[in-house]
């Protein structure tokens, strides 16, 4: 880590960071998509062809998380973010609640979140925790049979891209943690950053495609590592 002073942060986080919360990651032996063809259940086809059954792999997902409990990784970012304020960005892939849940505030939702319900019928989208099936009504509009997960589904383009973009091409630290880099736009971020002159911090379990183009790469659980290496920060 560069003595300097590190004045402007863009985080990352994937589904690594919530899986000592118990919520499940995608890849890997035990992950979400296995089992699952995400052409049937996570793409905008599936909405417009199949529309039950990606609103019931999605109304399950929403119940796992109704009880999950933010992890020692996930409260590390948010005393972060009370440290450095405006300048702390947070940007996670994860449609999980749970920065929101630790106290984070200064949190993009790229991929959406399960928390939330978009209707086809009259475009809004609005905070929903129950299962949506085919008699539901939109909480806004009051028509059935236009919900949808309020989540990017592949195919779809990742939300409030432009204020990430601002950010990285403005930070001096970068640090992506729990995420496999195998999902674009955000496996790119690091590049960004990289242009940007900032340094670049990895923290995952594992390797991952990505591990090479960071200037530090910490391995280790997240509940364990991100503590420290936020202790670490304070310290400059
Ligand atoms: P993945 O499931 O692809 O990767 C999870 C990463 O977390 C892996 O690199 C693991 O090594 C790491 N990991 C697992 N447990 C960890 C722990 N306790 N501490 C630290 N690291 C750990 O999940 P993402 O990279 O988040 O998108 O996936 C990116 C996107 O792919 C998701 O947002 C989702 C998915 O398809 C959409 O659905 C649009």
């Amino acid at each position: 880590m560069p003595k300097e002073r590190i004045s402007r942060i863009v985080v990352l986080t994937g589904a690594g960071i919530s899986a000592e919360s118990g919520i499940p990651v995608f890849r890997g032996a035990d992950g979400l998509w296995q089992g699952h063809r995400v052409e049937d259940v996570a793409t905008a086809e599936a909405v417009a062809f199949n529309r039950p059954v990606v609103n019931d792999f999605f109304n399950k997902r929403r119940r796992e998380v109704e009880k999950v409990a933010p992890n020692s990784a996930h409260r590390a970012l948010v005393e972060w973010e009370q440290a450095c304020g405006d300048d702390f960005l947070l940007v996670t892939q994860n449609i999980d609640p749970l920065h929101e849940r630790a106290g984070s505030h200064n949190l993009i939702h790229m991929h959406g979140e399960l928390q939330r319900i978009r209707c086809d019928s009259c475009g809004e989208s609005a905070p929903f925790f129950a299962d949506a099936l085919a008699q539901t009504l939109c909480p806004v509009c009051g028509r059935a049979g236009g919900l949808r997960p309020d989540v990017v589904l592949f195919g779809e383009m990742p939300m409030r891209m432009e204020e990430v973009f601002m950010a990285l091409s403005a930070c001096d630290l970068f640090v992506a943690i729990g995420t496999s880099g195998a999902v674009y736009p955000a496996a790119g971020f690091v590049d960004l950053a990289n242009q940007a002159g900032a340094y670049t911090v990895e923290i995952n379990a594992a390797e991952t495609e990505r591990s090479p183009t960071f200037h530090e790469r910490l391995t280790g659980r997240a509940g364990e590592v991100v503590p420290d290496f936020v202790a670490s920060c304070f310290k400059l």
